[in-house]
């Protein structure tokens, strides 16, 4: 059996609910997820509901996945509209970056005026990344202000060629950003809609095959970063309700779909397991931890099947695409946490990466 070790591997951009949409999932049922999934670690983004853009809202989110975390886990900070940036200071130490919405999207944290923005720029002087969501020409107008303050910037879910242009230029010219790129954007287009309906719907929106194409071209010549899932449950009756919430799950199906992508040739075994583990650690100014890894059979192929997956959802945009990679053991800090078909660990034995907890 063609069994290999993956040390660490991360996720920084996964949308775990709990809260007020506990209903679509919670930070136990999405841990658990992650861990069947091969992750060590995942990172939480700010929409929640509440969100996630004041100390109190942030204890309170810290205490409860310190409670019901299986895994290690990180948190961000949004960036509101009604500027919250005094609370910078205090709370910096504990999340892993600052989260600034430039583009609408599921939640009301967003941010368009470009002063604004810069205002966020100017107060977070933590040596700690901003993450932000950016389609399009906006890529342009974050990049002005990362290139006046210089702080490093995470650019999240990169979806279109001309995204892939501004910032392949961007790199060129020194500047301080980093690319994540989404399964669903490399293995769907906006073709796949006719079929996945509101399944089908998330943000940045499914993009043409030539902007396709410019993923994996960049993936190729190492532009591209890490692999994030944007994991975003939503009900089956919220997806088929009249007016669909944007996002897709994405945890279980992401590390299969990059296997996937290395037995079609597109990418190399290690380049992949280096977009999903030790880049996001370099990225994130994480140690990998001794003891602390995935075992994976690459060979093992299977149809994603909503039978197959761990999400609280219980759907995915991938259902009926053949993928590789069965998960055999997953370890983290010396205990077994999973052992090809059970959690093992424990709700809140997973720590947060990013200090303690309040
Ligand atoms: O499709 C999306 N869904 N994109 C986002 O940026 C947010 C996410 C969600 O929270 O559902
Ligand atoms: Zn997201």
């Amino acid at each position: 059996m063609p069994l290999i070790q993956i040390h660490g591997m991360i996720d920084p951009h996964t949308h775990l609910r709990d809260l007020d949409w506990a209903n679509k999932a919670t930070f136990a049922s999405e841990t658990q997820a992650a861990i069947a999934a091969g992750y060590w670690a995942v990172f939480d983004m700010p929409n929640t509901a509440p969100s996630t853009t004041d100390e109190v809202r942030l204890n309170d989110k810290l205490g409860r996945l310190d409670r019901d975390a299986h895994c290690d886990w990180g948190l961000y900070f949004g960036a509101s509209q009604a500027d919250n940036s005094d609370a910078y200071e205090k709370i910096a130490s504990r999340v892993c970056g600052l989260k600034i919405y430039n583009n609408s999207t599921t939640g009301d944290l967003l941010i368009h005026r470009q002063s604004d923005r810069e205002r966020h720029y100017r107060a977070w002087s933590a040596n700690k990344l901003i993450a932000v969501h950016a389609e399009e020409e906006t890529v342009r107008d974050i990049l002005a202000l990362v290139r006046k303050y210089r702080q490093p910037t995470h650019f999240l879910h990169i979806s279109s060629a001309r995204e892939i242009d501004l910032l392949t230029q961007a790199k060129e010219d020194g500047l301080p950003v980093t690319i994540g790129v989404c399964p669903h954007h490399l293995f769907l287009t906006e073709d796949d809609l006719a079929t996945l309906g509101p399944y089908g719907l998330m943000k940045p929106p499914l993009k043409t095959k030539a902007d396709q194409q410019a993923l994996w071209q960049a993936i190729s010549l190492g532009v591209v970063d890490i692999i994030e899932s944007d994991h975003a449950p939503h009900t089956f009756a919220e997806k088929e309700s009249d007016a669909p919430p944007y996002g897709v799950p994405g945890l279980d199906t992401t590390l299969p779909l990059m296997l996937r992508a290395v037995s079609d040739g597109r990418l190399s075994l290690e380049q992949a397991i280096n977009m999903l583990s030790r880049n996001v650690q370099r990225i994130w100014r994480i140690s990998p931890l001794p003891k602390t890894y995935t075992l994976v059979d690459t060979e093992y192929s299977y149809v994603v099947e909503r039978k197959n997956l761990h999400t609280k959802c219980g759907w995915s945009p991938f259902e009926g695409l053949r993928v590789y990679g069965k998960i055999r053991e997953v370890w983290i800090r010396g205990h077994l946490v999973f052992d090809g078909d059970n959690v093992l660990s424990s709700p809140g034995f997973g720590r947060n990466l990013f200090g303690l907890v309040a």
